[in-house]
């Protein structure tokens, strides 16, 4: 858990709040928080919906592993430590995004139930949904975009989450999508049932 270092800082509440800011887009917001192995599709299935929602008019915003790791967290690694500040920085960030009233879908492996957790603790209730894109090791392993199982089973990755590093699943996501057995559309269609199922589309 981040220390917090600065001292004398003062908290200002924003003047427009989150619920003006959401009844000017016409939406609630929230956090599709997406999780899975490498090769489980959740880029691909976050970037879907993405396309979807704004095709509605719904303001979305996506925040992917790959990318973000040559920017904001372009200084961290894949130990458990560096990961739990991958995550913690990636929660704060979807949070700024909920509060401005945009959805945002955020697509990292986020191995760790107890990162996640505290992701979820750091958005309200009903901002975070789980979205575990579930899909066997055999399958990622088997599509292996990146040739990076490859790597790790030749052993010139170290550490690659499903191999030699560990990826807990989560225990009550909102959503599981069965990314064995189903297409990319059908997934993606599932996650924006769900929004619409539970209120999320209109403000
Ligand atoms: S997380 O574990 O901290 O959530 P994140 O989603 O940001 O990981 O990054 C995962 C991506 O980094 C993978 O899709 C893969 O392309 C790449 N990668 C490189 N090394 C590793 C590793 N050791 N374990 C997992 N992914 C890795």
């Amino acid at each position: 858990m981040a220390e917090q270092k600065a001292t004398n800082v003062t908290w200002h509440d924003h003047t427009v709040t989150k619920s003006e800011r959401q009844k000017l887009k016409g939406h609630k917001s929230a956090v599709l928080w997406f999780t899975g192995l490498s090769g489980a599709g959740k880029s691909t299935v976050a970037n879907t919906v993405d396309h979807l929602l704004h095709s509605k008019g719904i303001h979305t915003y996506v925040l992917d592993g790959d990318n973000i790791r040559m920017g904001l967290n372009k200084n961290l690694g894949f130990s458990a430590e560096d990961r739990a500040e991958n995550i913690r920085r990636i929660g704060e960030v979807a949070k700024l995004f909920a509060d401005s009233g945009t959805f945002v879908l955020t697509a990292f492996i986020s191995p760790y139930r107890v990162d996640r957790d505290r992701a979820r603790q750091i958005l309200g209730e009903g901002e975070f949904i789980e979205v575990y894109v579930n899909a066997s090791l055999a399958t990622c392993e088997g599509r292996d975009p990146k040739g990076l199982y490859k790597k790790a089973r030749a052993g010139e990755i170290k550490g690659f989450t499903g191999i030699d590093d560990p990826y807990e699943e989560p225990l009550k996501p909102e959503i599981t999508l069965d990314s064995d057995g189903k297409g990319i559309d059908d997934l993606a269609a599932e996650v924006v049932q769900y929004l619409k199922d539970n209120g999320y589309l209109s403000a």
